[in-house]
């Protein structure tokens, strides 16, 4: 339309007009975003004139005025700041608008509030397009301030809180850097099966994965519902068999006629078709099919036992043997009855794996990676994490600063202990004894990190006995190339090794361990044929937010924690 065209516009709305300072509809919905007003440098005070629709849910609510009008402070999650709206009691029944949790859609006109209040900008309302009301005697989590432990038991609407929404943003953010990163640096993303037959730490702690269960219950019911036929039943099947057979017999010896002889041998076959069903239904038995006293997993759904994985690793190293630099990046799975704040039976897992590389770039890699993310989040995500400062760790930014500037902390597993025992002889208690050859315990990572050092260490070369039998074996045939990442607040956050290339040393480490080498003659076949140095590791997501966020458990920052005895949803 040409600008003639149009009515002069009143004078209240000539501030619209200012194109510089529109803020736009979002793409796929007919408002705009919150963030895109109230996150603006200047908190939006630049958009005072402009008509918008906003949506979202009430943070908080008041009637004023002797409930002339009401302020609501509306947050649809695109920032941690609301924006804050006034409706005039004309508009909507107030009281309907004011409880915590109500969803509201609003046109209004963006207006500089009056000196001396905190917000910039706030929206006053000239439409309530629609209403998602809440009962607030009845919703579940009315209360601004609810502990995390609380919100665990409402994971359906515990995102509807500042802190939860926070995280998730977070998550978000640290799920895009991990891309950015690796997609920067020429990895390929590999995506590696979640249900797995091969087991790759080799600890024991796998899901299995069947349906021999579920098929065994339901033959359960129909047995019941349709029992199985007695000796009698098929005797007498055979019977009619015996009888028929006979007939046909004697309809033949009678030379009868071709139309009658065709009809009788009809008969022989169904009586034959029924009696070979009821044998097939006799064989049924209730239970988990066995074989030789041990449960028949032929008979399972992939005709062999299989499980949910534990790491995306020994696939990926399939990928990184033919592409050379790849990555993973997908839930995994642990059975362990761990009661901890580090430890999930459902958590995700980064697994980069390089080829024509060995344990130092691995340690490169991993360091490199974590200083990435934590210059992500100062870049993109600052506002949460000052939320995350105020409201629960204080030095939180400070510690991404850190970590993003400073060189890690490299010693060897060797050094380590020597260090925990000096620990030990200046008076320092562990509760497990620290000698040459222990798995270092989450105490003793958080001493070297939290206490002796205070920075990131990086601990390499362990005692081969504690570690998979997958890491590259050292000269001096004691001690495995691995490394570890130790962080403030978490402990181990990386876990990761140069793997074993070499056919021979491979092949003895699998039977060393105890596992059959059967199922891994296709590990085997990687380092048989056009065998290469390699190298990854493994970050545990989870535990990096709570490195950055100082959220004290491991249950608050993935949307859906799996732990022993819950899995809600
Ligand atoms: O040290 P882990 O067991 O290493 C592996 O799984 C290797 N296959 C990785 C590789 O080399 N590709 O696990 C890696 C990381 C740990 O350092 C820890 O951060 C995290 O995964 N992790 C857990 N996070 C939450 N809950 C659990 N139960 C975890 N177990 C390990
Ligand atoms: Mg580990």
């Amino acid at each position: 339309m040409a600008e003639t065209d149009q009515a002069p516009p009143p004078s209240d709305q000539l501030a619209a007009l200012n194109l510089t300072d529109t803020v736009e509809k979002h793409a796929f919905s007919d408002r705009v975003l919150i963030r895109s007003i109230v996150g603006r440098p200047d908190g939006g005070a630049g958009l005072a004139g402009q008509r918008v629709r906003a949506g979202g849910w009430v943070k908080t609510g008041r009637e004023q005025g002797k409930g002339t009008f009401a302020f609501l402070e509306l947050n649809d999650g695109s920032s941690p700041a609301n924006l804050q709206v006034i409706v005039d009691a004309g508009l909507a029944v107030l009281s309907k608008l004011v409880a915590t949790g109500t969803c509201v859609v609003v046109d209004g006109i963006l207006k500089v509030p009056p000196e001396g209040t905190r917000q910039k900008i706030e929206l006053r309302v000239e439409k309530v397009v629609s209403l998602g009301e809440v009962d607030p005697a009845k919703y579940p989590i009315p209360k601004t301030k609810l502990t995390l432990e609380f919100l665990r038991d409402h994971l359906h609407l515990r995102a509807r809180t500042n802190t939860i929404a926070a995280i998730a943003r977070i998550r978000n953010a640290l799920a895009f850097a991990t891309h950015s990163f690796f997609q920067e640096h020429n990895f390929l993303y590999v995506h590696t099966p979640i249900l797995t037959t091969s087991d790759c730490e080799g600890a024991g702690e796998m899901f299995q994965v069947t349906t021999l269960i579920s098929e065994s219950e339901k033959l359960e019911k129909e047995l019941i519902k349709n029992p199985p036929p007695s000796e009698v039943d098929i005797e007498a099947a055979r019977q009619v068999v015996s009888e028929r057979g006979e007939a046909v017999k004697q309809l033949k010896a009678a030379k009868a006629s071709k139309s009658e002889i065709t009809a009788s041998v009809a008969e022989l076959n169904k009586a034959k078709e029924n009696l070979s069903k009821l044998e097939e239904r006799s064989k049924l038995k209730p239970g988990i099919p066995k074989k030789d006293g041990k449960i028949d997993y032929t008979q399972d759904f992939f005709a062999r036992q299989a499980f949910l994985t534990v790491s995306g690793q020994l696939q990926v190293e399939t990928y990184a043997c033919a592409v050379s630099n790849v990555y993973t990046f997908g839930p995994t799975f642990r059975a362990e009855h761990s009661h901890t704040s580090r430890h999930l039976a459902e958590f995700w897992m980064v697994e980069p794996e390089i080829a024509f590389a060995d344990l130092q770039d691995d340690m490169n890699c991993a360091e490199a990676y974590v200083k990435y993310m934590c210059n992500w989040l100062l870049d993109k995500c600052l506002d949460d994490m000052q939320f995350m400062a105020k409201s629960y760790d204080k030095g939180c930014i400070d510690r991404l600063r850190m970590v993003a500037s400073i060189p890690f902390v490299r010693i060897s597993y060797t050094e380590a202990v020597e260090l925990l025992e000096e620990a030990v002889k200046g008076g320092k208690k562990f509760e497990n004894e620290v000698k040459w050859g222990i798995d270092l315990a989450s105490e003793h990572e958080r001493y070297l990190t939290e206490v002796k050092f205070q920075k990131p260490v990086i601990v390499y070369n362990y005692p081969k006995g504690i570690k998979a039998f997958y890491m590259r074996l050292n000269d001096d045939l004691k001690t495995v190339a691995a490394m570890d990442v130790l962080v403030p607040k978490v402990g181990e956050l990386i876990g990761g090794s140069q793997r074993e290339e070499r056919y021979e040393v491979i092949r003895e480490r699998i039977l060393e361990v105890g596992l059959p080498l059967e199922p891994y003659e296709w590990y085997l076949d990687l380092r048989r044929y056009g065998t290469v140095k390699h190298c990854g590791f493994g970050l545990g997501f989870e535990r990096m937010i709570l490195f950055a966020t100082g959220i004290e458990n491991i249950r608050d920052v993935i949307p859906f924690p799996r732990y022993p005895g819950r899995a809600d949803l």
